[in-house]
């Protein structure tokens, strides 16, 4: 896992809880509270979503909610903002192909 333990500005990292989420059916670990493309990238998970028309692939880009490149299915909902949405015990992540819809969740497997 790579995180900023010790910062020049803000300091020692305080100590959060640590808490499981579920990546693709791969157990990842998380803070609580921070977003869930933080605990993606630092668990080096880069590839978050693939567009519909292309199948490109898509990632963090903006990290404020603007650009919906981080979208992914989160707990069966597609098209979550995953750089402004919180982590929480348990949650299942899931890449995200196209529009998120099942069908074509399948087809890009
Ligand atoms: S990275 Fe742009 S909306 Fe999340």
């Amino acid at each position: 896992m790579k995180r900023i333990i010790e910062h020049p500005i803000l300091g020692k990292e305080k100590k959060r809880k640590k808490i499981k989420i579920i990546v693709n059916g791969k157990n990842m670990y998380a803070y609580k509270g921070e977003t869930i493309a933080a605990a993606l990238i630092a668990n080096s998970h880069r590839g978050f979503s693939y567009t519909h028309r292309f199948n490109l692939p898509r990632g963090f880009f903006c990290g404020i909610g603007q650009c919906t490149d981080c979208s992914m299915i989160v707990n069966g909902v597609p098209n979550i903002r995953t750089c402004v949405t919180r982590v929480e015990e348990g949650m299942i992540i899931e890449t995200q192909y196209g529009y998120g819809d099942k069908d074509e969740n399948n087809e890009g497997s």
